[in-house]
């Protein structure tokens, strides 16, 4: 075994079967000689989760449960992940399997506390998945979450059913912001979203008709682009630059085209791709990150490969599994965090089924190269960064990850929403809430309480509400509009207003 990283199967096999149990690189063996740029580090490589036979749904009840397995021949042994997406709290896959697969689509937290692997949530619900019910998900294939946090998903539609792109708000209760529906069903594949100046575009794979689909998500229309004499399959888009390159690959075969997105954004109705290299296997995923390097799987092969793609053509191993049987085994994702996540599946060898990470590496093609991330959890509008890892406060907020409002200066016994409120407590008012709420009716002016409900007066004033002047002691036929007054009758005069006028 030469220097550098990477370790072999025997290395492997001579550690304790505890460090086995936990350490994923017993099962995950980079290739020697590898000289990725990326280099994501060995001891980078993360084991988020691991499913040892069976993958569980979040089931709503047993009853349900049980119907699901009564009414279709569904088996939860035939499940597996083919595309994955990343938000910063989640993790959507859509899932393949034989018939009856009561959800195409999942998601699971990105971290848990809990030592068990989670089961899968169907997203957004479960009531969003039945069958031959159009209004609902049937298919779920390629998916994307795109930086403004909506999970785009491709839905190769059913029997019955449209195809269909779903956009999910992720901050906004997973609701629904648009739902188009294509004029055909089935043959879909995966997606790449390209963002312009003011247009988000997605790009689809249709391996079966040898077309490209586009979707603009600002007129809510969708095209066709013909490639002749050309199916692909999967696909990825280079990070922004002048020229953002679509790269393609073709259906069963190792071919790798590209086109410029110049040339497809316009409407055109043909287009014909460039050979630019030829992968040794026919992929069936690719991936690219924000520095332009490609990450690809491919059918029936128990490794992935990278490619640089400002370098010509040149594919670089990148993670081997020891053993395979799995048509598709292993989907990936980056997104706003500098990890990429792999799914790793295996029909027979235990555990079934991987969820790793690696990191720190690229973000998403998604996110500009050039930017670095602030501290994790920093908040997006009011925390910044002149560093890396650091969480610096915008006027007005503070806290660790600047999330929490400055209350107004002084606020006693108050609470902020935004910055410089003072929302009193509850038995507290006054600007800085630093008075106890007196009777309702008491005149603060002229009164105040230590108690709830009481209401004490100040020198001068008298009355249930304080809101009565004290006349001049003596004072005999006056009154009073302030204290110490004594404003004498009609017919009285004298300082008490105790003599009577001639
Ligand atoms: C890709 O290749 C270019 C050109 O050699 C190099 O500048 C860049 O650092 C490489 N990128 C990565 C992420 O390896
Ligand atoms: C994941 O959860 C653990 C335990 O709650 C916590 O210590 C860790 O910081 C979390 N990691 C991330 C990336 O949020
Ligand atoms: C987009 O078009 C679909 C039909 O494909 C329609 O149902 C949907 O309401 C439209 N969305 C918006 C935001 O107009
Ligand atoms: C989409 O439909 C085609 C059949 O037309 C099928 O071959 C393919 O596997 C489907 N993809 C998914 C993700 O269900
Ligand atoms: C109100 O403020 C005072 C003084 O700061 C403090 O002692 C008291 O606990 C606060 N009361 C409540 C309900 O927060
Ligand atoms: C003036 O004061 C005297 C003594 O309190 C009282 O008897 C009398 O009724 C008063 N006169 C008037 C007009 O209020």
């Amino acid at each position: 075994m030469t220097s550098g990283i990477g370790v072999n199967n025997q290395n492997a096999g001579s550690f304790s079967s505890e460090k086995l149990l936990m350490s994923p690189f017993s099962f995950v063996t980079f290739l020697l000689g590898l000289s990725l740029a990326t280099a994501i580090n060995l001891s980078d490589l993360t084991t988020v989760y691991e499913w040892p036979e069976k993958i569980e749904y979040d089931w709503p009840s047993e009853t349900f449960k049980t119907k699901v397995f009564q009414d279709t021949s569904f088996e939860l042994n035939g499940i597996h992940p083919r595309f994955m997406a990343v938000s910063p709290e989640r993790i959507f896959l859509s899932l393949a399997g034989y018939r009856g697969l009561p959800a195409s689509l999942v998601s699971i937290p990105t971290n848990s506390t809990s030592s068990l692997p989670p089961s899968l949530a169907p997203y957004p619900s479960w009531e969003m998945h039945r069958k031959e019910i159009c209004g609902t998900i049937q298919s779920a294939s390629g998916l994307e979450v795109d930086k403004m946090g909506r999970l785009w998903v491709l839905d190769n539609g059913s029997k019955k059913c449209n195809a269909k792109i779903w956009i999910f708000d992720l901050a906004n209760s997973d609701k629904i912001q648009n739902v188009h529906e294509f004029s055909f069903r089935l043959g879909l594949h995966d997606l790449v979203l390209d963002e312009t100046p003011d247009e988000w575009f997605a790009y689809i794979t249709r391996f079966e008709k040898g077309h490209i689909v586009i979707f603009s998500l600002k007129t809510n229309k969708s095209w066709l682009l013909d490639t002749p004499g050309k199916s692909f399959l999967c696909l990825a888009l280079s990070p922004k630059q002048e020229t953002r390159m679509l790269y393609l690959g073709r259906l069963e075969s190792n071919e790798l085209y590209a086109i410029s997105v110049r040339e497809i954004r316009d409407r055109k109705r043909t287009a014909h791709p460039k050979l630019i290299g030829k992968w040794n296997q026919a992929p069936y995923r690719m991936l690219m990150d924000s520095a332009g390097v490609m990450q690809a799987a491919f059918f029936q092969k128990k490794y992935t490969s990278t490619w640089n793609t400002s370098l010509p053509f040149a594919e670089q191993p990148f993670i081997e599994v020891e053993t395979l049987d799995s048509r598709w085994p292993f989907s990936f994702a980056s997104g706003t965090s500098r990890n990429l996540w792999i799914t790793a599946f295996n029909w027979n060898a235990k555990p079934k089924y991987r969820l790793l990470k690696a990191g720190p590496g690229l973000r998403s093609y998604l996110y500009d190269a050039s930017k670095f991330d602030c501290l994790e959890g920093c908040h997006k509008e009011h925390g910044y960064c002149s560093r890396p890892g650091e969480c610096l406060c915008k006027v007005g907020w503070k806290g660790n990850y600047c999330d929490e409002c400055h209350p107004y200066p002084g606020c006693v016994n108050g609470t902020c929403n935004k910055p410089w409120e003072c929302n009193c407590e509850a038995s507290w008012e006054g600007m800085l809430c630093d008075k106890i709420l007196c009777s309702e009716t008491c005149n603060l002016e002229h009164g105040s309480c230590v108690a709830i409900g009481e209401c004490l007066c100040k020198t001068g004033w008298k009355g249930k509400n304080c809101d009565e002047c004290q006349p001049y002691p003596g004072c005999t036929n006056g009154t009073c509009s302030q204290p110490w007054q004594c404003n004498c009758a009609a017919g009285y005069h004298g300082k008490l207003c105790d003599l009577e006028d001639e």
